[in-house]
C-alpha cells in the first residue's frame, strides 16, 4: 500500500473512531457506533500492517503475533461473565500501558532511530520517549492493581502509607531529575539507567495510587485508567511517529477523562484529589469501620405480598443495581415491567450513574432484556418523583439507594448523590441478606418503617413476584 492510501485509510479511520464515540453516547445508537469503530479499527490495522513502514519480512510475524493476541482475546470476551468486565477492562488497560513501555524502550535502543534524529529532534524524540514511558508504566502498574482489587484477589480496603503525599512529590521530583540525566546523557548505556529508574518509580507510583483508593471509589479510578491508557497509547503514537495512533489515543484520553469527570460528579468526589491518587478516604478510616450502625427491625415481605403491592400501585419506580447483574434477573424484570405496563401501572426505572460494577452496566443490562429506553431514567431525571411514587422496588441494589450518604457526615459515602427510594410509599429492598454492598457500609433503609425486605436470589424472587401476578 502506498504512502497516500495508508494516509487516506488512516483520516477514514479517524473520523469512523469520532462517529464509533458519537454513536456510544446513546443507547439507541451504540450498535452502530460499535460498528463504525469496529470498521475503523479493521481500516486502521489493515492501513498500517500493509503500509509502507512495513516491510514484507515483517508481515508473517505480524500475522502471527495477531492471530495469537486475537484468538486470546477472541476467548476472553466469550467466556468472561458480565460481572467480570470491569476486571477485564482493567487488565485490557494495563497491556496498553506495557506496550507503550516496551516501545519506548525499543524506541530507545534502536540504532536506527538513533542515526535519523540529531540535535533538537534528537531531544523531542527522546523526551516523547521519557514522557511515554513514564505514563505507560504507571498505567500499566496501577490497572493490575485494579484488576487485583476489582476481582477481589487484593483487599479493598485503601493502603494509606503515612506522608504519602510527600512520597508521591518525592517521586516526581526524582522523575524530574533523572528526566534530565536522561536527556543530557551521551550514550544508550549512559541514558539506560535514569530511563530505568523513573521506570520503577513510575511503576511503584501507579501501585501506590490505586492502592490507596478505597473501594467505593473503583469506578473512577477504572474510567482514569481508562484514560491514562489513551494517553500511553498516544505517546506510543508520538515515539512511533504514527499520526493515527496519536489522534486515536488523544481520543481515549480525551473520552475517558469526561467520563471520570461525569463518575467523579456522580459520587461527589474532586477530580483533581483523584489524579493525585490517594482520594476518597478522606479522614483515613477504613470504609466498613465508619458510619454510625443503624439499629432496628426490618420487616421482611414475600413474594406473593409484594406482588399485591405491585398490583395496587399505580406508580412503580425500579432500582437496579449490583445483584441484578449476578442473578441475571433483567428478563424476569421486564417480564414484570410489561405485565404491569398492560395492566396500566406506569413504571420507570432509576439509573444511577455508578450501579453495577461498570459506566452503563445497568443500560446494557436493561437494554438485553429489551426493557423500552424511554423507561430508563437518569437518577437526576427522577429523583424527584419518588415521593409521588406508590411503590419503590430495588433489586439488588445497596450502596446507590443509601440514606447515610445524605444523613451521616462520618459515612464513607457521605456526599455522594443516592437514590431517594425511601421517598416512595413503600420501597421493597430484595437481597439475599443483610450484607453491605461494595463500599462495605451498613445501610439504613432497610430498617425504615416503609421498607420492605425480599430475602433471596432477585431471580428467584422475581420468578415468584411473577408468578403471583400472573395468578
Ligand atoms: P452494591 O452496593 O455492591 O450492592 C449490591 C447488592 O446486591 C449487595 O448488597 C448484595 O446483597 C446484593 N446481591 C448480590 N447478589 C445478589 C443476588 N444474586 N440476588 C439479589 N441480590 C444480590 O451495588 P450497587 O447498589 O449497584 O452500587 C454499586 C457499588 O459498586 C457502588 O459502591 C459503586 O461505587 C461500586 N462500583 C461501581 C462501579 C461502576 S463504574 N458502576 C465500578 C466499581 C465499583 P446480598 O449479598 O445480601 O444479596
Amino acid at each position: 500500500m502506498s504512502e497516500g492510501m495508508a494516509t487516506v485509510s488512516y483520516i477514514g479511520a479517524t473520523i469512523l473512531f469520532i462517529l464509533s464515540l458519537g454513536g456510544l453516547s446513546n443507547p439507541e445508537t451504540s450498535r452502530r457506533g460499535n460498528l463504525y469503530g469496529m470498521i475503523g479499527m479493521a481500516l486502521a490495522v489493515v492501513a498500517t500492517v500493509f503500509g509502507p513502514r512495513v516491510s514484507p519480512a515483517g508481515i508473517g510475524w505480524i500475522l502471527g503475533a495477531m492471530a495469537v493476541g486475537g484468538s486470546i482475546g477472541l476467548y476472553a470476551a466469550r467466556t468472561v461473565q458480565m460481572t467480570q468486565m470491569p476486571e477485564l477492562v482493567a487488565l485490557m488497560h494495563s497491556l496498553v500501558g506495557l506496550a507503550a513501555m516496551l516501545v519506548g524502550f525499543a524506541s530507545y535502543v534502536n540504532p536506527a532511530s538513533s542515526a535519523t534524529f540529531t540535535g533538537v529532534e534528537k531531544t523531542i524524540h527522546e523526551a516523547e520517549i521519557y514522557i511515554g514511558i513514564l505514563i505507560g508504566a504507571v498505567t500499566f502498574s496501577g490497572s493490575v492493581i485494579a484488576f487485583g482489587k476489582l476481582s477481589g484477589k487484593i483487599g479493598g480496603k485503601p493502603l494509606l502509607l503515612p506522608a504519602r503525599h510527600w512520597l508521591n512529590l518525592a517521586g516526581l521530583l526524582v522523575v524530574l531529575w533523572v528526566g534530565r540525566l536522561f536527556l543530557n546523557a551521551h550514550s544508550i548505556p549512559q541514558g539506560m539507567t535514569p530511563l530505568i529508574i523513573m521506570t520503577v518509580i513510575a511503576l511503584l507510583f501507579g501501585i501506590h495510587m490505586v492502592m490507596a483508593i478505597g473501594g467505593a471509589d473503583m469506578p473512577v479510578v477504572v474510567s482514569m485508567l481508562n484514560s491514562y491508557s489513551g494517553w500511553a497509547a498516544a505517546a506510543t503514537g508520538f515515539m512511533l511517529s504514527n499520526d493515527l495512533l496519536i489522534v486515536t489515543g488523544a481520543l481515549v484520553g480525551s473520552s475517558g477523562a469526561i467520563l471520570s469527570y461525569i463518575m467523579c460528579k456522580a459520587m461527589n468526589r474532586h477530580f483533581i484529589s483523584v489524579i493525585a491518587g490517594g482520594f476518597g478516604t478522606g479522614d483515613g478510616a477504613p470504609a466498613a469501620a465508619a458510619g454510625a450502625q443503624p439499629a432496628g427491625e426490618v420487616s421482611p415481605i414475600s413474594g406473593v405480598e409484594t406482588a399485591e403491592l405491585l398490583r395496587e400501585a399505580k406508580s412503580v419506580i425500579i432500582v437496579p443495581g449490583y445483584g441484578m447483574a449476578v442473578a441475571q434477573a433483567q428478563h424476569t424484570v421486564f417480564e414484570i415491567t410489561k405485565h404491569l405496563r398492560e395492566k396500566g401501572v406506569k413504571v420507570r426505572f432509576g439509573i444511577h450513574p455508578v450501579a453495577g460494577r461498570m459506566p452503563g452496566h445497568m443500560n446494557v443490562l436493561l437494554a438485553e432484556a429489551k426493557v423500552p429506553y424511554d423507561i430508563v431514567m437518569e437518577m437526576d431525571e427522577i429523583n424527584e418523583d419518588f415521593p409521588d411514587t406508590d411503590v419503590a422496588m430495588v433489586i439488588g441494589a445497596n450502596d446507590i439507594v443509601n440514606p447515610a450518604a445524605q444523613d451521616d457526615p462520618s459515612s464513607p459515602i457521605a456526599g455522594m448523590p443516592v437514590l431517594e427510594v425511601w421517598k416512595a410509599h413503600t420501597s421493597v429492598v430484595m437481597k439475599r441478606s443483610m450484607a453491605s454492598g461494595y463500599a462495605g457500609v451498613d445501610n439504613p433503609l432497610f430498617y425504615k418503617d416503609n421498607n420492605r425486605m425480599l430475602f433471596g436470589d432477585a431471580r428467584k424472587m422475581l420468578d415468584e413476584v411473577l408468578a403471583a401476578l400472573r395468578a
